[in-house]
């Protein structure tokens, strides 16, 4: 006999880079129910664009939701007890599309996309001095990552986005916008709006009035019409029309690294997360204080849950590449034929020996915001086989991670005691470990690691005119974990770290 299920249910979308998830949780015990995952297709039509089609993101969030419900259905569990759906996503990855058709104008820029690199050049020679005006109302440095400087592509070289902005029939979002303006109604009343997180990653939202800067706009020539109306990241935006979940209230959003700081319980100032997805980022809650970093760090909304709640603040270390590596290894390497097949190879390796790689596919991100990288492999000796390299590539992470924890401690003054992590990599216990001698300090995993999906779901859960998830303090029990402890003696983290700065210069410098 199944287990009958007791309690309101939440959905979460988790919509990322290399896939798309439908989660379903109970309200009451946080338990995760059911889900399902698609994968996504990456276009790269030129080198250094990075593109995907938003109607085939689009699609994938309703296969999974359709599938996650099969799933309940086989269990036993009724869907009409999903109460909320929450969405958390991509952030930054720029999509415009005809609100009177429905359409994309053209395929979403992705954040690792780089063919924005003259624009952002030729702004940087607009700026007075230095980039201190838009870090200073944005907590973000210019560069390619951010999605206004995509947004000025789209609108420079796209005929028909031009034409669509005149014609007063061009929306502008991030995937969050996108997927809530489609799946509450779209061309037939969908609401277009964002929230205050995946805002302070455009560079064009001032995160200090909570607000789009007419400055800023005017500074990046974005006509200010076109973009979404934002609100906090806990509240009803409107209703699901259509599909599985036909009427359920879309009530959370968040871009994805702020869902997963919300689903690890960092919600007090000081606690920090690190999240291994297509990239991996670093987030420590600094409360309603806005701090600006001296090490290369950005200042981001954390979260802000609900309408009349305060906003939270985070710094936050953005590496680019960290899963993304594994997908490389696979997809153009060829040397393992799954992602998780990696752990495999490097635990045979046991070591890199000597060989170190530096993942600058996208240029560097923190600390160093250097676009004139590019990726290297170096050390290689006649001894060198695949094990070896797919070994370098996990310590790659590890080694891009103790430079923002690094950072981190230098803008906090207090260095973390040990490293909360999550995200899919984190199955990998080899990387763990690996994580854990680098840093020098406890890595510590919870058990359930859909925290990402789990900080959506609580956010919908907890909405004024939701109310089935409490996000008092009492009620957020403290989740299972695994720890994982430093194994080698700090003098040889040491001198592996020193080896791999060392790579990191070579990596500098290569495009001009
Ligand atoms: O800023 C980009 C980030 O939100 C992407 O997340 O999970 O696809 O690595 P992910």
């Amino acid at each position: 006999p199944k287990k009958p299920v007791v309690g309101p249910l939440v959905g979460s979308v988790v919509q990322g880079t290399s896939s798309t998830r439908f989660l379903v949780f109970n309200s009451k015990t946080s338990e995760l129910l059911s889900h399902h995952q698609v994968e996504l297709t990456q276009e790269f039509p030129r080198e250094g664009w990075v593109e995907q089609d938003p109607k085939e993101i689009l699609q994938s969030v309703y296969e999974c939701m359709a599938r996650t419900c099969e799933k309940l259905r086989d269990l036993n569990v009724d869907t009409s007890s999903i109460k909320a759906v929450g969405v958390s996503n991509q952030r930054e990855t720029t999509v415009i599309w005809d609100r009177l058709t429905g359409e994309p104008l053209y395929n979403a820029v992705v954040w690792l996309d780089l063919r924005t690199q003259a624009t952002v050049e030729a702004l940087s020679k607009k700026i007075p001095g230095n980039n201190n005006f838009v870090k200073s109302k944005t907590g973000l440095p210019l560069s390619t990552y951010f999605s206004a400087v995509k947004l000025r592509w789209m609108l420079d070289n796209v005929v028909h986005v031009q034409k669509a902005v005149e014609e007063g029939r061009a929306l502008f979002g991030t995937v969050d916008s996108w997927l809530i303006w489609s799946m509450t109604g779209g061309v037939n009343g969908g609401v277009h709006c964002t929230d205050v997180t995946n805002a302070s990653r455009t560079m064009l939202f001032n995160i200090h009035s909570l607000e789009w800067d007419q400055e800023l706009c005017d500074f990046f020539e974005v006509p200010m019409t076109i973009l979404p109306n934002v609100w906090s990241s806990s509240e009803i935006y409107g209703l699901i029309r259509g599909g599985v979940l036909e009427g359920v209230p879309i009530s959370g959003c968040l871009g994805d690294q702020s869902a997963a700081l919300v689903g690890q319980m960092c919600l007090q100032e000081g606690q920090a997360k690190n999240t291994y997805g297509t990239g991996c980022f670093l987030l420590c809650n600094t409360g309603r204080k806005r701090v600006f970093s001296e090490h290369g760090l950005l200042t981001t909304v954390a979260y802000k849950l609900g309408k009349d709640k305060p906003v939270c603040y985070a710094l936050e270390g953005s590496v680019a590449i960290a899963g993304a590596v594994v997908r490389w290894l696979k997809d153009n390497l060829g040397i393992i034929e799954t992602a998780e097949e990696i752990e495999k190879l490097a635990k045979q390796a046991g070591t890199s020996y000597g060989c170190y790689f530096v993942p600058a596919f996208s240029g560097l991100y923190a600390p160093y915001w250097e676009p004139s990288a590019r990726g290297i492999i170096c050390g290689l000796t006649q001894f060198t086989n695949k094990c070896h390299i797919a070994f370098a590539a996990l310590e790659a992470v590890c080694f891009q991670t103790r430079e923002i924890v690094e950072a981190m401690n230098r803008d906090c003054g207090t260095p973390l005691s040990h490293l909360q992590v999550d995200g899919g990599m984190t199955n990998n216990r080899i990387l763990m470990q690996l994580q854990a001698d680098i840093l020098h300090v406890p890595v510590v995993k919870p058990c359930m690691p859909e925290t990402t999906a789990l900080g959506a779901a609580m956010a919908a859960g907890a909405a004024e005119g939701v109310g089935v998830w409490s996000l008092e303090p009492e009620s957020l029990s403290g989740a299972r974990v695994e720890r994982f402890e430093p194994q080698i003696q700090a003098s040889e983290s040491e001198n592996r770290y020193a080896t791999w700065k060392k790579a990191v210069r070579k990596s500098m410098g290569w495009v001009t």
